[in-house]
């Protein structure tokens, strides 16, 4: 039985903020019933397809993980892992905590398998969100995306990060740079040239000084926005390896209103779009970077994703790794199930794999 398609009409029946809360809320308070979630995490787990790969140095169990913005304050990290993600990315985290932007902000369009969202980095700050992180207690890889905060300059902005960076090193497993949500002004504007290359050598910079402290080197990777031109997304894969960055993904949600999104009433809302309709968008800048970074660096695929094709297509074009984040409101948990098995069953036909990861042969494994 497929119990989310049972309870979705009860979600949708609230609004999309409130339904989101009640079922973190339930996440969380799964995650802390210790011997509950293992055991749910355990017949879950059971279920699905083995399918392990080491991306950007780190084993996943799987390729399939959650996207940023889903559990900003990791407040349901072991009820989220036990769905039977590879990995989850947690986040954004601002370094200081602010309330993003008035309600409503979440918006869906339920024929074209999408949300509008304007949330402008609801944040509880790094204190809180590291406390709450402190709490879990899975095995699954952790990725912390970072950002910055909406009243900091953007000449600030390198602070910011490197706040983010220093704070979340030694707990992250990867840590995520985001440069690409619409919803705070000017942010965007970081990919432009001088500004990129500037702040991701400030980046790097840090990277190394916490790699010496740390003992352990936690790979960097830049999220990236669907709404670039062609040129810009070579001009941001070259710089990406001028940089020596670890990984980038791709993508963040769209401004733009693609059809068949464009018909929906709330396609008129102001914020960044998700699921279905940024889909392509979302594959093309896969495609194109793939292209120009011609394995120097791994791709994260992420836009749009329901369905196992779905997530075939991001790999086909590229991708190592993939996330969820619409496609979990649309079709429930269960879909991470069908990706695992879309990907079993095409790797049995075509076993050279994963475009950029590297497979993990079951007697490699520990
Ligand atoms: C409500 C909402 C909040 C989001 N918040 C963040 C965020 O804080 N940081 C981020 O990098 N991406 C955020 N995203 C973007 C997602 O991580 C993802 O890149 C995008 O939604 C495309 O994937 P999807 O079509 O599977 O949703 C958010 C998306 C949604 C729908």
């Amino acid at each position: 039985m497929n119990t989310y398609r049972a309870i979705r009409p009860l979600l949708f029946s609230l609004d999309s903020e409130t339904s989101h809360e009640f079922v973190l809320a339930c996440l969380g308070a799964v995650g802390r019933l210790g011997p509950v979630q293992q055991h749910l995490s355990g017949a879950i787990r059971g279920r699905l397809p083995q399918c392990p790969v080491e991306v950007m140095g780190i084993r996943f169990s799987n390729p399939v993980g959650l996207a940023a913005g889903l559990d900003k304050h990791a407040r349901a990290v072991d009820g989220l892992a036990a769905l039977g993600f590879g990995f989850l990315e947690l986040g954004t985290v601002t370094p200081l905590p602010q309330p993003g932007n008035p309600r409503p902000r979440l918006f869906r369009l339920n024929r074209a398998q999408g949300l509008i969202n304007r949330n402008g980095f609801n944040s509880v700050g790094l204190g809180r969100f590291l406390s709450n992180l402190a709490r879990h207690r899975t095995a699954v890889p952790i990725g912390i995306n970072i950002g910055k905060n909406a009243a900091t300059p953007l000449a600030g902005a390198e602070a910011d990060y490197r706040a983010g960076l220093r704070a979340v090193y030694g707990i992250a497993d990867y840590i995520a740079v985001n440069l690409s949500s619409p919803n705070t002004p000017g942010l965007r504007d970081l990919q432009g040239e001088l500004a990129l290359d500037r702040l991701l050598a400030g980046l790097k910079a840090e990277q190394t000084r916490q790699a010496d402290h740390h003992g352990r080197y936690t790979p960097l990777a830049v999220k990236i926005s669907p709404d670039l031109e062609r040129h810009d997304i070579d001009r941001i894969a070259r710089t990406l390896i001028r940089q020596r960055m670890d990984g980038v993904i791709a993508t963040n949600t769209t401004i733009t209103r693609p059809s068949p999104a464009s018909s929906e009433p709330a396609s008129g809302e102001t914020g960044g779009l998700s699921g279905a309709p940024l889909a392509s968008l979302s594959t093309d800048t896969i495609a194109r970077l793939a292209q120009t970074l011609d394995g120097s660096l791994p791709i994260i695929g992420v836009g749009g994703i329901l369905s196992g094709p779905d997530a075939r297509e991001k790999f086909q074009a590229g991708a190592s790794l993939v996330q969820l984040y619409t496609g979990l409101i649309y079709q429930g948990p269960v879909l991470i199930r069908r990706i695992l098995e879309d990907l079993a069953a095409s790797l049995a036909t075509s076993p050279s794999g994963f475009a950029n990861g590297t497979a993990v042969h079951s007697s490699d494994r520990d």
